[in-house]
């Protein structure tokens, strides 16, 4: 059986870096998982897209426009394109220099120093993006260190079918008339809503649990809801403070 992302009783919140440590560094970098790291963050959150040549990179948007020097759609650019851009500066220019990482160095970097990746499979795929990202995974033999999560269901079938050893997650911004079907359907080990998206029904946790899913809520960055979510009883939170988070989980 896969391992269980269900908090135990005593347990504290599963911590998940969302773009990294991306309150104090530019998200999804190099940069952004030494803040995670420092933070003691056990998971980073990134997203994951082809390139035009199809090589995975970590990438948030569907242009560079916002996080790099450079402007166009991700997928009309080549790897050789964006390795050259800069994804540092738009944040502060002490970080002038960092690159656009590609999955395989995302994770050389995670099995050098420590740390599980939260990978998102972000905007468009296809079977053979998808197969491309196991590969890099399995190559590297950290299949025990991912957990794969998408809004598109279809990436996630695409996900299992491909690597069933993978724990995978369903995104959502608005809850599904019955989640655990779905988790059901899909083989889910989390199902994962915004904290507007839960707050509509709290109930969710306790039905997922019932079924073995976890539930993780993102993107939570305020004390006072991660207080009312440890209530709620669900099991890990996605937030751009993960060092403040690990510091308020440990601190009881
Ligand atoms: O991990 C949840 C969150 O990352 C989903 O939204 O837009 O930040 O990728 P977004
Ligand atoms: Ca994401």
């Amino acid at each position: 059986a896969k391992e269980s992302f269900v908090r135990k009783p005593g347990d504290p919140l599963r911590v998940w870096a969302h773009r990294g440590g991306s309150s104090a560094a530019p998200e999804n970098t190099a940069a952004s998982d030494e803040v995670a790291r420092r933070g003691r963050a056990e998971w980073i959150e990134n997203d994951v897209q082809p390139t035009k040549d199809g090589v995975p990179i970590i990438l948030h948007d569907d242009t560079v426009d916002r996080t790099t020097d450079g402007t166009g759609a991700v997928r009309n650019l080549t790897f050789a394109q964006i390795a050259g851009l800069d994804a540092g500066s738009w944040f502060a220019p002490a970080f002038t220099g960092q690159r656009v990482p590609t999955l395989g160095q995302q994770l050389d970097g995670l099995k050098t120093r420590g740390g599980n990746l939260l990978l998102e499979v972000k905007g468009s795929h296809t079977r053979e993006s998808v197969a491309r990202i196991v590969t890099e995974i399995r190559d590297r033999g950290m299949t025990s260190r991912v957990f794969v999560q998408s809004f598109e269901p279809q990436h996630l079938r695409w996900m299992h079918e491909l690597a069933p050893e993978l724990p995978i997650g369903l995104l959502r911004s608005t809850l599904d008339p019955d989640p655990v079907a779905i988790a059901k359907d899909l083989g889910l080990s989390a199902y994962n809503p915004s904290d507007a998206a839960f707050q509509t029904r709290p109930g969710i946790v306790a039905e997922l649990h019932a079924q073995g899913v976890a539930v993780n809520v993102w993107t939570v960055d305020d004390a006072t809801r991660w207080n009312s979510l440890e209530k709620a009883g669900v099991d890990g939170i996605i937030t751009n403070r993960p060092a403040e988070l690990y510091g308020w989980n440990s601190a009881f």
